[in-house]
């Protein structure tokens, strides 16, 4: 039987019981695999790894370390969520990097999408690899891989992921949900008392903001475009709209003229992006009612230094990509 291949018995899993028998087998499994020998994990915060983490955790506690790299490049409050969640919560052997300014340092000055990409992908390995190399005794590598990576190696996800893991980390895996679909991942997460919001999170590109700070990244335009961004989640929550597949702000490089307390007042402008999607090679556009978007417009204005205007894309792809770069 070929483990990459997803028995055509194997229950779809849609309910807390179908997940509770899911863990207890996969514990019983990661338990058999792994002994009493240390895993590694790369943390990121989103769906695959923090449900991989928490299965992990429960299975077998301490002998997980999970490695959280803050590349300056996450949403407002993520990587704090990922240090209450695991380190304080769920009490996980959780390792914080604060690589926010080497980040920034090496993006400095770098408008090339691709290139920007490949920098962000480049430093992550190279960060993990620097912490693993400090840890003793790890001899397994935990990935959130799931279903659809299987399927759709040469897919969407696997064009953009230019991150990976460090292929020479020659390791053992450990890939507890990698015959579950997305869907599955969620009913499996929220068994495991990982809170709602981080189950359902909405889709996050590995190079996170980097590719929605338009051009070359400059400190204070991507504190405004987190900014943004979080008012624009919190609005979206409020008013009913976090079904909608992927929402978020882009910020380019360049001001326009605005007013102030009546003195001249140049700004960014943030642009809203709302799309809905099955799988991310087509999107629509999802209609935002124009009070919500007021109440948007008018609280990123007031509340967000450096941002003077808002705008709203309503294009679909095709012709526009979901990301702007
Ligand atoms: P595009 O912009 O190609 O995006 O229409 C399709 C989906 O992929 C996400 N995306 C990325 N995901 N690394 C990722 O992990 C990336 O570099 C990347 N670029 C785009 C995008 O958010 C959308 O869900």
């Amino acid at each position: 039987m070929n483990p990459n291949v997803r028995p055509d018995t194997m229950e779809r899993i849609t309910t807390p019981e179908l997940a509770n028998a899911f863990i207890d087998e996969q514990i019983a499994a990661i338990r058999a695999q792994v002994g009493d020998k240390k895993v590694l994990l790369a943390l990121s915060g989103g769906v695959d790894s923090s449900v991989v983490a928490a299965l992990l955790i429960k299975a077998i506690g301490k002998q997980l370390v999970c490695v959280h790299v803050n590349h300056g490049l996450m949403r407002k409050g993520e990587s704090e969520d990922v240090i209450r969640v695991f380190g304080e919560q769920m009490d996980a052997n959780l390792i914080y990097i604060d690589a926010t300014d080497r980040y920034l340092d090496l993006l400095a000055g770098v408008s090339e999408p691709e290139r920007k990409r490949k920098i962000i992908g480049e430093e992550f390995i190279k960060i993990f690899d620097e912490e693993a190399a400090k840890l003793e005794g790890i001899s397994f590598l935990a990935q959130g891989t799931i279903y659809p990576d299987i399927l759709e190696s040469k897919g969407v996800k696997a064009h953009h992921n230019v991150g990976g893991l460090p292929e020479e980390m020659d390791m053992e895996l450990v890939e507890p949900v990698k015959l579950l679909f997305k869907d599955e991942v969620r009913v499996v997460g929220e068994a495991l008392g990982l809170p709602h919001h981080m189950v359902y999170r909405q889709p996050f590109p590995g190079p996170g903001l980097g590719v929605r700070c338009l051009g070359a990244i400059t400190r204070d335009r991507l504190n405004a475009l987190r900014e943004a961004d979080a008012i624009l989640r919190e609005e979206f929550d409020k008013n009913g709209l976090n079904h909608v597949w992927q929402y978020f702000i882009s910020v380019p490089d360049f001001k326009s003229v605005g007013v102030k307390d009546g003195k001249r007042y140049e700004g960014w402008p943030a642009i809203i992006r709302a799309v809905n999607t099955v799988d991310a090679m087509t999107a629509t556009i999802e209609e935002i009612p124009y009070p919500v978007l007021h109440h948007i417009t008018d609280r990123i204005t007031h509340e967000v230094p450096g941002i003077n205007r808002v705008c709203l894309d309503l294009t679909p792809k095709p012709i526009g990509t979901i990301e702007w770069e």
